[in-house]
């Protein structure tokens, strides 16, 4: 059997349906669970650390993943952004962003199985598997970039792993470009397709519920019954 085709030309199909149609099915079979199922009171004094860095460290590492996959770059040249210009300002907030993510995802670990014992009584088998993904996704994400582009020569991913995962959305899987990258990004997608995966059978599908409505939401004004 040909793994890389198996891997990153099978398994992200697989991880995008199963998202999909996994989304579908939760919202017609359960959306009173729809929600964060939070903790907050069960333990809050780690969780008002823990929850705010994890989210910040999200947002930033999403941000440059949209920047470094989806802008070819032809784009960034055209904006007469040079090459080495980009590569510094792309690993110094990769890193920068990673590592708050890395640390937002440890104090939520330490919190929930570590030191807060008493969470394990709210824990469902779903977030241990989250969980478990989030850290490999996380710990070999910046491995890679670690190994690479910090202490490494440096590795190019706009030109391979970038082109690959567009090609995904085109249907037309450019597998050998993933299968030459260097074994940690690897990991790196593997996991992060099988967290895509158990999206909707998580806690995450709260992501869809933000509740943004209440930035432009019009004061409420409370009065007292006459
Ligand atoms: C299939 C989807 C994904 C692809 C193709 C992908 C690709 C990449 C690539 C190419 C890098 C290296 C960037 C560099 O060397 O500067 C990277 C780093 C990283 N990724 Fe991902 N990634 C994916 C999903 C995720 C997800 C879901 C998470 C978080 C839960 C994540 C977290 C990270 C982190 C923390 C780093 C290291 C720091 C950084 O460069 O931002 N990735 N990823």
């Amino acid at each position: 059997m040909n793994w890389s085709v198996v891997l990153f030309g099978v398994w992200p199909y697989i991880a995008l349906a199963v998202f999909v149609v996994g989304h579908i099915w939760r919202w017609r079979c359960d959306q009173l669970g729809w929600t964060t199922r939070t903790s907050e009171l069960s333990e809050k004094r780690w969780l008002m650390w823990a929850s705010p860095i994890f989210h910040l460290g999200m947002l930033l590492v999403i941000a440059g993943h949209a920047l470094g996959l989806l802008v070819p770059p032809a784009a960034t040249a055209a904006l007469g952004i040079s090459e080495t210009a980009y590569h510094m300002v792309a690993v110094g907030a990769g890193v920068t962003a990673g590592l708050v993510l890395a640390v937002g995802v440890v104090l939520l670990v330490l919190r929930r199985f570590i030191l807060r014992t008493r969470l394990r009584l709210v824990t469902r088998p779903g977030d241990v598997v989250v969980y478990a993904l989030a850290v490999v996704v996380v710990a070999f994400g910046l491995w890679a970039t670690f190994a690479a582009n910090v202490a490494g020569p440096g590795y190019d991913y706009r030109e391979t792993i970038a082109v690959w995962f567009r090609s995904i959305f085109y249907c037309q899987p450019q597998v050998d470009l993933m299968a030459s990258a260097p074994w940690q990004y690897q990991v790196h997608v593997t996991a992060a397709w099988a967290l895509i995966a158990a999206w909707p059978f998580s806690r995450l599908v709260h992501v869809w519920s933000a509740p943004l409505g209440y930035l432009t939401r019009p004061a409420i004004v409370y009065r007292e019954q006459p």
